[in-house]
C-alpha cells in the first residue's frame, strides 16, 4: 500500500472526531473518554460522594446476593456468567463469592474491548478468588456474543451493570437489547442495571461534582485530541455543563466554549470554529422507571422477570428473560 493510501485510512477516533466537530450541533462520543487517564478519572468519579450509582448497585449486590443467584434459576446445572464491560469487577466479586459459597458450577467470562481491563481482572481474580473459573474475552460485545453462542450450549446469564445502558437513548438501547435477544438461547437471562429517576438535583450533582473531577473527566476528551491528533484546545476556554430533563429522564453532558475561538487539529488538517457559548455534546446518562424498562424490554421482544433495588430505590438491576419462565 502506498504512503498516500495509508494516510487516507483513518482510525475510528480520527473519523468520529472529524464527524462530530464538523457537525451542527457539535458532538463527541463518550466512548473516547476512556483512555488510561480517563479510566483513572472514572475510578475517582465512582468514589465521589455525589456519584451515588456505584454505591447503590454495590448495595444491591450486598443485600440481595442470595436472591439474585436464586433468580438465575440454574437448577444445579452449570452456567456461564458473562459480563459486558466488566471494569474492575468490584460489584461482581460479591456475586462470584456467593456462587462459590453455594458451590454452583459456573464460569465467569468478563468481556471488554480493552485487553488491559480483561487481563487485569483475570490476574486479580486468580490471586483473590482462585476458585473462580475465569476466561476473559476481548472484543466488541456483539462479536463476542456471537462467538459464545456458537461455542457453548450451557445456560448463559449476561450482565450489563452500572449506567452502561443509560449511555444509549431509547432507540439505540432497543437496538442493543434486540442484539442481545438474538444471541440468547431460550433459557438464557439478562441482568441489567438501570439508574432510576430521582430528585433532579441529585442527578445534576452526580454529574457535576463540587471537586471538579467530572469536569476534568469530560475535558479529558479534548486533552486526548490534543495529544493524539496534534490539536491546540485550551482547556481553560471550555467548561463542563450538565442538564437533566425530568420529563424524559435524560441527563446530558456538554463542553461549552466560553468565548469565540478557533482550534487547530493538525492531525486532521482541520480548523474548528466555535462561537461564544457554543456547545459540544459528549454524553447521555438516561434515568428510568419501571414502566420505561418494561416498555424497552417488550419493544426488544424480551420479558421482564423481576428486579432488585437498593434501600433508597436509587438504582435497580432487572432480570430479563428471552421467554416467560
Ligand atoms: N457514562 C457514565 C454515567 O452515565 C459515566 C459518567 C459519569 C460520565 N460522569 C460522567 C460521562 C460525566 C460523561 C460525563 O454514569
Amino acid at each position: 500500500m502506498s504512503c498516500k493510501e495509508q494516510k487516507k485510512i483513518s482510525t475510528l477516533f480520527e473519523k468520529e472526531v472529524h464527524e462530530g466537530l464538523t457537525a451542527f450541533p457539535k458532538y463527541l462520543s463518550s466512548k473516547f473518554f476512556y483512555d488510561e487517564i480517563g479510566d483513572a478519572l472514572f475510578q475517582e468519579i465512582m468514589a465521589l460522594p455525589e456519584y451515588y450509582l456505584t454505591r447503590a448497585e454495590y448495595e444491591i449486590f450486598k443485600i440481595h446476593k442470595s436472591d439474585i443467584v436464586k433468580s438465575f434459576n440454574v437448577n444445579g446445572e452449570g452456567f456461564d456468567l458473562i459480563e459486558l464491560g466488566a471494569g474492575d469487577g468490584k460489584k461482581t466479586k460479591i456475586l462470584l463469592k456467593e456462587l462459590v459459597d453455594q458451590k454452583i458450577d459456573f464460569k465467569y467470562i468478563p468481556v471488554d474491548i480493552s485487553q488491559n481491563a480483561v487481563f487485569g481482572l483475570e490476574q486479580n481474580l486468580k490471586e483473590e478468588m482462585p476458585r473462580v473459573n475465569v476466561e476473559g474475552q476481548i472484543g466488541e460485545y456483539s462479536e463476542v456474543l456471537d462467538r459464545l453462542k456458537e461455542m457453548s450450549d450451557r445456560k448463559k446469564v449476561i450482565m450489563f451493570l452500572g449506567s452502561n445502558i443509560g449511555n444509549l437513548l431509547h432507540p439505540k438501547a432497543i437496538h442493543f437489547l434486540k442484539k442481545l435477544f438474538e444471541s440468547m438461547h431460550l433459557d438464557d437471562l439478562l441482568f441489567v442495571g438501570f439508574d432510576q429517576k430521582k430528585h433532579p438535583q441529585k442527578v445534576l450533582d452526580a454529574y457535576n461534582d463540587q471537586s471538579g473531577v467530572t469536569a476534568a473527566f469530560n475535558k479529558n476528551v479534548l486533552t486526548r485530541i490534543n495529544k493524539e491528533l496534534d490539536a491546540n484546545f485550551d482547556l481553560n476556554k471550555f467548561m463542563h455543563w450538565e442538564t437533566y430533563d425530568p420529563e424524559t429522564g435524560t441527563a446530558k453532558s456538554y463542553l461549552i466554549s466560553v468565548e469565540r475561538q478557533t482550534v487547530d487539529i493538525n492531525g486532521l488538517a482541520l480548523q474548528v470554529h466555535f462561537e461564544a457559548w457554543e456547545s459540544i455534546h459528549t454524553e447521555i446518562s438516561q434515568k428510568y422507571d419501571d414502566d420505561t424498562v418494561e416498555w424497552l424490554t417488550k419493544e426488544s421482544g424480551l420479558q421482564m422477570i423481576t428486579s432488585f433495588s437498593d434501600a433508597n430505590n436509587q438504582f435497580k438491576d432487572y432480570v430479563i428473560a428471552k421467554n416467560k419462565l
